[in-house]
């Protein structure tokens, strides 16, 4: 089984982005857990980041026929793209959306989240856990 987990803008600051919102640790040590979560799991991963819209579009298009399911936290492009929903709903991948903080209990304009029309869950507020719970229940979903 192999997974493609996605990062959208701003990511690549965790640590030293709004800690207080995102903690205190790094996207590479983000990359890190992700990569032993899925080795105890079994699961292949490959990791992404971009900060442009359009090269996350182009990542999830590659991805046809390549893996199993997407794990993706498309950050602002949450709010704002139905250009990455469209990209995967045309490759019919199955995906979990992540967010590290709880958008439900933040500002108005982060309430509308693009992806969910298509994820099969969304995962929020949990920090980095959150990635671990998504590549657990991927796999699950995928089994059952
Ligand atoms: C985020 C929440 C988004 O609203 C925000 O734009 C991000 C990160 C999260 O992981 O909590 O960049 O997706």
């Amino acid at each position: 089984m192999k997974f493609l987990i996605i990062n959208g803008p701003n990511l690549n600051m965790l640590g030293l982005r709004e800690p207080g919102i995102y903690g205190d640790r790094s996207y590479t040590t983000l990359c890190q857990l992700c990569e032993d979560w899925c080795a105890e799991e079994g699961i292949e991963c490959e990791l992404f980041q971009s900060n442009h819209e359009g090269v996350i579009v182009d990542k999830i298009q590659e991805a046809y026929g390549k893996v199993d399911g997407i794990i993706i936290n498309p950050a602002a492009y949450t709010h704002t793209s139905v250009a990455i929903l469209d990209a995967l709903k045309a490759v019919a991948i199955p995906t979990m959306e992540v967010h590290i903080s709880k958008v439900s209990e933040r500002e108005a304009f982060r309430q509308i989240s693009f992806v969910s029309y298509y994820a099969v869950k969304t995962i929020q507020g949990m920090g980095f856990e959150g990635y671990r719970e998504a590549i657990r229940a991927l796999k699950k979903w995928l089994q059952s």
